[in-house]
């Protein structure tokens, strides 16, 4: 089942044409949900997402919000998903090839569900990352569905590996490949503002807010890769990996090479959230 355009099919059913603009220039955005208990989390912020990515690219949704929202409610309904992810793009729409915008084409929303499991092990764990140029364009803001700067780094760690690529650009630590990612040190935590470099993620912003709560002082200020490989400790964020510890990072050890107590702090409140 998935949601394609404004109606609710069959897989199978689904046609892409060979000239859909996604298919070719990867033009358009998408959303990665969380469902925790059949509950979407927080949709709202991922739907003002998509909508905000959507405009920033000129690319006007083909029907409202409100619509869009109904219709991902019912697909989770006749998907029956419990536990795992909702996928949401939006294509520019099926044209002749030529770069600039169609005139006539109709955009394509499509969305499916896909059941998973918390990635558990790795939270409790911790995981071991690489560092990689941040080769990606201007407005990583921009969730868009070109991902082969992501696609390339994400491979570099698989290939010695790792599960994560933290990305640096000019020697400041951007994000990951796919996360957000923070440093603690001396009790404060650090992570890049949310500005053109970075995807304005929706876990990390969670974070920042649990961690007022906390009463842990945080700073959204760009920091080196030195500082990456100084810190007490290092964790990343996202809808699916929700906080993790970074534990190793080309082979270095980072702090004492377990996660550590803000980690741990951080991520016990987030369990609170979800359940
Ligand atoms: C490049 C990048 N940064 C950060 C994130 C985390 O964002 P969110 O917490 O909204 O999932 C993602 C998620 O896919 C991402 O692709």
């Amino acid at each position: 089942m998935l949601l394609y355009d404004n109606r609710i099919i069959e897989r199978e059913q689904a046609r892409i044409d060979v000239e859909d603009r996604a298919y070719q220039f990867g033009d358009g955005v998408y959303e990665v949900i969380r469902v925790y208990g059949g509950q979407p989390f927080h949709l709202k912020e991922h739907l003002d997402r998509f909508q905000r990515s959507a405009r920033e690219v000129r690319l006007s949704l083909p029907y409202p919000l409100e619509q869009l929202e109904e219709h991902l409610f019912e697909l989770m309904r006749r998907t029956g998903l419990q536990e795992g992810n909702l996928y949401l793009q939006v294509s520019r729409g099926t044209a002749p090839r030529t770069h600039a915008f169609p005139a006539q084409a109709r955009p394509l929303i499509i969305a499916y569900t896909q059941p998973s499991a918390r990635p558990l092990k790795e939270q409790n764990q911790g995981i071991c990352a690489v560092t990689t140029e941040d080769i990606r364009w201007l407005r990583c803001d921009i969730k868009s569905l070109n991902l082969l700067g992501a696609v390339l780094a994400k491979q570099k760690a698989a290939d010695q590996g790792c599960q994560e690529a933290i990305l640096i650009r000019d020697g400041i630590v951007t994000e990951g490949s796919s996360t957000n990612i923070f440093i603690v040190k001396d009790g404060t935590v650090w992570t890049h503002p949310a500005d053109h470099l970075i995807l304005h993620g929706i876990t990390r912003d969670i974070t920042l807010q649990l961690a007022a709560v906390l009463q842990i002082s945080a700073r959204t200020e760009a920091f080196d890769s030195a500082a990456l490989f100084d810190a007490d400790e290092c964790f990343m964020t996202s809808t699916t990996m929700e906080i993790c510890p970074i534990i190793k990072v080309d082979g270095q050890t980072i702090g004492t090479g377990s996660p550590g107590p803000v980690t741990r702090r951080l991520q016990e409140a987030f369990q609170k959230l979800i359940s």
